[in-house]
């Protein structure tokens, strides 16, 4: 059984690993949100909804280059406003995030009676964390952290709730436990939150969760302009074989998981080396070669997804030792493991790659073929795949879905 909740928390902990300055951002907002609310003690606020709100606020940095990001921190009006556009209209699109949308839209639009009271909320903790995290800090900042933090919010009175305010310094901002949280962000773990703030319980099994799952296979695929669709293709791949191979449902769900999440550790590596055109420096690919850990850090955070975790982290993996960043070999790469890594190959085939063009469907064969052939992917999953070579041909369509 998963908590929809907790996975909602630990992907979003991807998000913090996209630029320095987001280091741990969405969870000191997401704790600090929370914390506020407590304290305002209002019936309008709905936590749960500040949770999700708070947890993916920031979601629309995955379109920004560094540059923009970093404008947000150094409040550059065009890099505020940009993301929160950019944020609230992505999640318009998808039915489980409908309702935090217009939240998000709005966590920079400065106070007034219209803007709802959770963007507000999150808006004056988004900026009182920018602050704080200017620079790094020990325990014996605190008080001129504190210091600097009043006077930086007081310059800003005007665009926030003036009760947000009030609550914040009256109460939070003497709190010692608030402190600790803010200087060991560590320590805020899921269950904390659950059980401090009251936040639901909401049990689901792996197809509850799909939604979820689904939703951060898009927002990696967004993350660099080359790879639209590519979990979608990646996930297509993988049920085709499942299928051939006859695997249990649950087992199946596990598969089309680890395939929607295998990249998720990309988010971590900046954009502008994910689109470089020119070939990578050693210490760029050094950089690349990461993403597959980072995926299996990630992942490791949520209860009952240990062989997702397996299938995700291995998906460079090849049979004859060549692959990253483990570089096991034959038995000791699961099956699982093995669907994930040929879905990959054949769907990046299919696509433009910065260095060079998709690959025509004969190519993609002839290349999948010899890789089989030099025992470096599974020729056994390769010939059940050649059963049904109109996979090819449907992978080009541009949503990479396929209909068989
Ligand atoms: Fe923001
Ligand atoms: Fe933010
Ligand atoms: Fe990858």
């Amino acid at each position: 059984m998963i908590d929809i909740n907790e996975l909602l928390f630990s992907f979003s902990k991807s998000l913090d690993l996209i630029h320095k300055n987001f280091e741990n951002h969405s969870l000191t907002v997401t704790y600090g949100s929370l914390r506020l609310s407590k304290a305002l003690n209002r019936q309008d606020i709905d936590d749960n909804l500040l949770f999700k709100a708070a947890v993916l606020h920031d979601v629309g940095v995955v379109f920004l280059r560094s540059n923009n990001i970093v404008g947000i921190f150094e409040e550059r009006a065009e890099d505020l406003a940009s993301h929160e556009k950019l944020g609230g209209e992505y999640l318009a699109n998808f039915d489980y995030f409908k309702d935090i949308a217009g939240i998000v839209r709005h966590h920079h639009t400065n106070f007034s009676e219209n803007v709802d009271i959770h963007s507000q909320i999150i808006h004056f903790v988004d900026r009182v964390c920018v602050n704080i995290y200017k620079d790094r800090m020990t325990y014996g900042d605190i008080p001129f952290v504190k210091k600097r933090l009043k006077i930086f919010i007081e310059n800003k009175k005007k665009l926030f709730n003036p009760a947000i305010y009030e609550v914040f310094f009256d109460t939070v901002y003497d709190d010692s436990e608030f402190w600790f949280y803010i200087l060991f962000p560590n320590n805020i773990s899921y269950d904390y939150l659950r059980k401090n703030f009251g936040l639901k319980l909401t049990v689901t099994d792996i197809y509850g969760a799909m939604p979820l799952i689904q939703f951060f296979g898009d927002v990696i695929n967004n993350h660099s302009k080359f790879t639209r669709y590519h979990s979608e293709r990646v996930r297509s791949i993988a049920s085709v074989l499942c299928r051939e191979l006859g695997l249990a449902r649950e087992e199946t769900m596990k598969v089309i998981t680890a395939s929607f999440l295998h990249d998720l550790g990309k988010l971590a590596v900046p954009v502008e080396i994910l689109d470089k055109e020119q070939k990578l420096t050693e210490a760029e690919f050094d950089l690349m070669k990461l993403h597959p850990l980072v995926t299996g850090h990630i992942i490791s955070e949520v209860k009952g997804f240990e062989d997702v975790k397996v299938y995700a982290e291995n998906h460079h993996e090849y049979l004859d030792g060549s692959g990253y960043p483990f570089g096991i070999k034959g038995e000791d790469i699961s099956l699982g493991s093995r669907i994930v890594t040929i879905a990959d190959i054949v769907a990046s085939f299919m696509e433009n790659r910065p260095y060079r063009k998709a690959f025509t469907v004969e190519e993609s064969v002839k290349l999948i073929s010899e890789m089989a052939a030099s025992r470096k992917i599974d020729s056994d999953l390769v010939s059940y795949l050649f059963k049904y070579k109109e996979v090819f041909h449907e992978l080009k369509n541009v949503d990479g879905r396929i209909k068989l």
